[in-house]
């Protein structure tokens, strides 16, 4: 299976493809110098895959957890890089997940005003949703992905191979993306993935068409709207309330599977806050549950999470923007006061996901 497209950047376009035969190492063929970014346990389970990658003469092995995506780390990423001599017309390579696109995407984006990055991601969220889209985000004294920018990559190479050593609960992270894109995209679309959730696999050529099938709604947002100051606004959707369920968790939940949360809640909100009648909130919260049920006893501290979300980067003096449904499948961006009414709603979703 060969499938690609081109996504339209301020850049220029950049071309995205689901490959099963192109190995990363194939870049090596030109004459442009690579130096490697990888992800340190997709080199240790790839290695042979990955052989002449990891025997080239810059590779940047690193672990992807939050504390190696600080602003200071990239300080450190940029020294070794320069160690290795990168020269303008070099060419990063990056191997991972979203953590490693992150400081792939930054550290590229200021090494000598910009220099290309090819990319292969390799979880499923970063296949299905984060490889396009251009941001960076970076953390910082404890925030997170506070520091960042808009620099996509020259070219981006999806391998369903990758995909078949994720942990199950990678692979609901990733799923959380799809079936909010799905549900963006109107009823209709969401009930089809609703109908075939329960026989997607990390192998199956079924979550290869998703994958596809998500890049390509999301396209349209990105390319309307690549600053993310209106319609790109909606890809929100199950964010606002996932991040806060993601810090008061302690980051115990993926980053997917909360958004998946986070979009049951929003829904259930919208509908005690008399904005829809609950519609919604019904049609999908059995597959939302499905997506996230791994993690619904993880404990969520209704005091942090309120907090979290009167937090979040989003809210304005307005009140918290957050995107509900609003009636007849449409969401919208709407800003709510975090009040009474809103803070027992929210309370009563989250006891509820005790019983
Ligand atoms: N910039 C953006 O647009 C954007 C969008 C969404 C998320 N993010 C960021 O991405 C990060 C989350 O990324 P993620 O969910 O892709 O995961 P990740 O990069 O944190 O990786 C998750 C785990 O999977 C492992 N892993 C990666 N590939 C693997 C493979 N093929 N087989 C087995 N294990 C593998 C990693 O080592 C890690 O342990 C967060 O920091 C988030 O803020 C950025
Ligand atoms: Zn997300």
């Amino acid at each position: 299976v060969s499938e690609q497209f081109l996504v339209r950047s301020y850049r220029g376009d950049y071309r995205v493809r689901i490959d099963q035969d192109e190995s990363p190492e194939s870049v090596f063929q030109g004459k442009i110098r690579f130096h490697v970014i990888i992800d340190s346990k997709v080199a240790e389970i790839y290695r042979d895959q990955l052989k002449k990658t990891l025997e080239n003469d810059s590779v940047l092995i690193i672990q992807a957890n939050e504390g190696n995506k600080t602003l200071q780390n990239c300080v450190n990423y940029v020294a070794k890089l320069l160690e290795k001599r990168i020269k303008r017309g070099n060419r990063i390579l990056s191997i991972g997940g979203g953590v490693i696109q992150d400081i792939s995407c930054f550290v590229s984006s200021i090494l000598m005003r910009g220099i290309e990055w090819n990319y292969y991601p390799t979880t499923l969220l970063a296949q299905a949703d984060s490889c396009i889209g251009s941001k960076s985000s970076i953390n910082f004294g404890g925030i997170k992905n506070i520091v960042g920018g808009y620099y996509p990559p020259t070219e981006v190479v999806i391998n369903p191979m990758f995909l078949k050593t994720l942990e199950e609960a990678e692979i609901r992270s990733g799923l959380g993306e799809i079936l909010k894109i799905c549900a963006l995209e109107g009823e209709s679309e969401f009930e089809k993935i609703a109908a075939s959730y329960k026989a997607l696999t990390a192998s199956g050529p079924l979550l290869q068409r998703f994958i596809l099938l998500s890049l390509n709604l999301k396209k349209s947002y990105i390319e309307a709207d690549e600053f993310d100051t209106g319609q790109r606004n909606l890809l929100n959707y199950g964010h606002s309330f996932g991040h806060a369920i993601e810090s008061s968790s302690g980051f115990a939940i993926p980053h997917g599977v909360a958004v998946s949360m986070g979009m049951d809640m929003a829904n259930w909100v919208s509908a005690r806050l008399g904005f829809e009648k609950g519609r919604v909130f019904d049609k999908c919260h059995a597959t939302l549950f499905e997506n996230y049920k791994m993690s619904k006893d993880v404990a969520i501290c209704p005091e942090k999470f309120l907090s979290g979300i009167g937090s979040d980067k989003k809210n304005s003096e307005q009140g918290l923007g957050v995107i509900i449904p609003v009636g007849g499948w449409k969401f919208e961006k709407k800003w709510l006061k975090p009040d009474k009414a809103f803070q027992c709603a929210c309370t009563e979703y989250l006891e509820g996901l005790k019983k």
